[in-house]
């Protein structure tokens, strides 16, 4: 039985000390990986910057046509140079990306629920490993809700992409879902960060968070910050430049770029921030001259 009576509270994370078993690969957590795994690693983090900008727009899956990307076909060319990964369905990508396009992927392999229904935690593994070998996927996503009704599922789906991918050398990104119930407290992105990361996956994405530090600190791979729903632009540099600078090694930002009413400058802004130590508000100066210069062509 779990003791949670009397549970004592973690508290020495340590967080200005860096990650000690790294030696050797730029990524934390990865070091002790085969070549294969880190090859996929180093497609979707820079290795110069050691982050990512990664362009979720796999929302489809369960939300059908989303504000923003009605037409993925026009939107993904025109996003591609300037983020490093893609992440979307199997259907999305296959129909909407052309292969000419180097870019790396995350590729969504659970669904099985829509936003009509009141619990979406209830998945299942729908891409199995050989497809995303087919699609060189460079990671595969999965859903997983710790503290909801649908937990044992997703951890069993969770673990099944991840032995799979150990089979390939293709790494699982672990996506923490916050369930209807669950508040958006550190001590559940703790919680579920680190059950996450203890079940073996390459990389976890998760949600800004009250000291954040500490939940990166406490995770031994990677983390990737969603943008979630849509904000102002400034507030979205805001989270970006907040969570770069707390640790995270990139961000997976769907909303908060393709529903901005100039994405392809959104990106660029956001990229500035997790790649070139830019701050919010220089991220946010270039992002208004370019919507300057969209608006005065000629000029
Ligand atoms: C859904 C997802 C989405 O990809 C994720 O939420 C990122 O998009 P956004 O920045 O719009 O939140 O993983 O579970």
């Amino acid at each position: 039985m779990a003791d949670l009576e009397g549970l004592k509270v973690s508290k020495d994370y340590h967080v200005n000390v860096p990650f000690a078993n790294q030696k050797g690969f730029f990524l934390k957590g990865i070091n002790s990986l085969d070549w294969g795994m880190k090859k996929h690693m180093a497609n979707i983090f820079n290795p110069e910057s050691g982050n990512t900008v990664m362009f979720a727009f796999d929302h489809g899956y369960f939300m059908g046509s989303t504000a923003g990307l009605e037409r993925l076909d026009l939107l993904l060319p025109q996003l591609a140079p300037y983020v490093d990964c893609f992440m979307g369905t199997r259907g999305a990508l296959r129909t909407c990306v052309p292969p000419e396009i180097v870019k790396s992927v995350a590729l969504r392999v659970t669904s099985g629920s829509s936003m009509i229904q009141d619990d979406l935690s209830h998945e299942i593994v729908a891409v199995d490993i050989e497809d995303a070998i087919r699609m060189n996927a460079d990671c595969m996503a999965v859903q997983t809700f710790i503290g909801a009704d649908g937990q044992l599922s997703s951890l069993e789906n969770l673990n099944r992409v991840i032995n799979a991918g150990m089979r390939y050398s293709i790494p699982t990104m672990g996506v923490c879902a916050v369930g209807k119930d669950m508040a958006r407290t550190d001590r559940f992105f703790k919680l579920a960060t680190r059950i996450i990361a203890e079940m073996g996956v390459q990389v976890v994405k998760t949600y800004d968070c009250e000291n954040f530090e500490e939940v990166v600190a406490a995770c031994p791979v990677p983390i990737v910050v969603a943008g979630g729903k849509k904000l102002s632009e400034p507030d979205a540099l805001k989270l970006a430049y907040g969570v770069i600078q707390k640790g995270a090694r990139g961000v997976d930002m769907g909303r908060n770029i393709f529903q901005s009413p100039h994405p392809v400058a959104m990106a660029q802004a956001v990229s500035m921030i997790v790649h070139k130590g830019a701050t919010d508000k220089e991220a946010l100066e270039f992002y208004q001259d370019e919507i300057h210069k969209e608006a005065q062509p000629n000029r």
